[in-house]
């Protein structure tokens, strides 16, 4: 199937007609242009190939070709013409242009030769995006899960990832992937071979946080001695990502703002404007609106960071990537821990998959470290799990392996029921599954006393 969209040049209505009718049957969308300027006009709704006759009625066919190939280095140009010198041929494919097409052409052959040429820069897109992938130390399949709230989320990073925009909103609840996100967000852009900066804001004071993002003047305060460039300054091209922006001071909120308003901040103690191109990516796990109605946080620069807002969804949102991501880390730990856990019995997953995960991916990543230095066997099982021991279902007992007398298991936990909750009966039953009639029951059944 083909998705490309072509735009053809050419003043001579027949000869334009005939053509786009031609690549239209061939199942490419296709766009027309009598002249260069108009042309180059469409070019910017994004075009994958032109078709460019040579003589044109404003500005010649090497000057569109120019051009084109200046703004949309990727794109491929085919020129026609009905004259061409050797000079002019050289000259244009020194420019860039894929082929010549000499007039008349046979229009099955430019066909042909639109389909080669579009399958050449297939090829070459593929081959650079393995090479990135490939390359990228995060990668955007590092986030593991693909229910659908996890592909929405990852459809949206990739989109974000690879657009100009110059500031992200990255929230979700603690252990959700923010931190891992806001690398594959810088990785997989085209800022990759630039500087990642990382500063986490309620780590530092608000003084030093300052001086840290936007670097001091000599003389600016004490112990500045020597002028020093800050971290915006440093990740000049790259990413700056501002975690836990939700605890920096309003003072420090406003000079933020400033800067992504403007582009341009002063070193402490400085008077000149500095100007950067980073791409601010900021980071919470409180909810903004409700710093701001707080009055915690500006609201200014709430808005002007939730322009676009990427929110990962909590574990319990998710659960059905429970299993993929216990899987990852089996492996994860097999290697750190030369383990050969095989993996995870179907008790032990529906543990797992029944739990809310308030401390979310990193809950389950540290669950499973501790099991798997935990695990006897070849399959981690509920026994490995701590959740197994704080649950009232039967889920987490194991029987032993010489038996047991049930009854006397009964009567024991009835018995612990009741003194947990100093005999009250109601509770007591409660945590047991029962009701009032049962237990009084079984309390007479075996002949318990407080
Ligand atoms: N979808 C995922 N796939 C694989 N690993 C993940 C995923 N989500 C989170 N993790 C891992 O879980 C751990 C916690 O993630 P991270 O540090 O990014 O959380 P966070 O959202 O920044 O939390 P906090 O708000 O507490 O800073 C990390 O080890 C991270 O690699
Ligand atoms: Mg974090």
């Amino acid at each position: 199937m083909a998705h490309e969209t072509l735009l053809v040049i050419d003043d001579e209505l027949l000869i334009r007609r005939s053509i786009a009718r031609r690549l239209q049957a061939a199942g490419y969308e296709v766009v027309e242009a009598e002249d260069g300027r108009s042309g180059l006009a469409e070019a910017a709704a994004g075009i994958d190939l032109a078709i460019v006759d040579f003589r044109l009625p404003d500005i010649d066919g090497i000057q569109v070709l120019t051009q084109l190939k200046q703004s949309y280095p990727d794109i491929i140009v085919i020129l026609l013409t009905a004259y061409a010198s050797v000079d002019t041929a050289v000259q244009a494919m020194k420019l860039g242009a894929y082929h010549f097409a000499n007039k008349p052409f046979d229009l099955e052959a430019l066909v042909v030769m639109v389909e080669q040429a579009l399958e050449t820069t297939r090829l070459r897109r593929e081959v650079r995006r393995l090479h990135q992938s490939q390359a990228a130390p995060y990668r955007l399949d590092h986030l593991v899960g693909d229910a659908r709230e996890m592909r929405e989320f990852k459809a949206l990073l990739a989109r974000i990832a690879a657009s100009p925009a110059s500031t992200v909103l990255l929230t979700g609840e603690s252990g959700t992937g923010k931190d891992l996100t806001a690398k594959i967000l810088h990785y997989t852009s085209s800022r990759a071979s630039k500087p990642f900066v990382n500063i986490t804001c309620s780590a530092l004071p608000e003084t030093l946080l300052e001086s840290e993002l936007f670097g001091y003047e000599r003389g600016a305060f004490t112990d500045a001695r020597q002028q020093k460039r800050g971290l915006f300054e440093q990740a000049d091209g790259g990413t700056v990502f501002l975690d836990e922006i939700g605890e920096m001071t309003p003072p420090l909120q406003a000079k933020i703002l400033r800067f992504l308003e403007e582009k341009a901040f002063r070193r402490v103690g400085g008077s000149a404007d500095i100007r950067v191109d980073v791409r601010v990516v900021a980071a919470t796990n409180r909810t903004l609106e409700d710093e701001v109605s707080a009055g915690r946080f500006r609201e200014d620069l709430f808005y002007r960071l939730n322009v676009l807002p990427l929110r990962l969804p909590p574990l319990r949102a998710h659960l059905e990537d429970v299993e993929a991501l216990v899987r990852f880390y089996i492996d994860t730990f097999n290697r750190e821990f030369k383990k050969n856990i095989a993996g995870i019995s179907p008790a032990a997953l529906t543990l797992l998959r029944s739990h809310s995960w308030p401390g979310n991916v990193r809950e389950l990543r540290n669950v499973v470290e501790r099991a798997m230095l935990l695990a006897t066997g070849d399959l981690l099982e509920p026994i490995d799990f701590p959740m197994a021991h704080a649950r009232s279902g039967t889920q987490g007992f194991q029987l032993p392996a010489d038996g047991v007398v049930l009854e006397q298991v009964e009567r024991d936990l009835v018995r612990q029921a009741l003194d947990r909750v100093d005999w009250n009966r109601t509770r007591a039953a409660k945590l047991l599954g029962l009701n009032r009639d049962q237990i009084n029951y079984r309390i007479e059944k075996f002949k318990l006393q407080q």
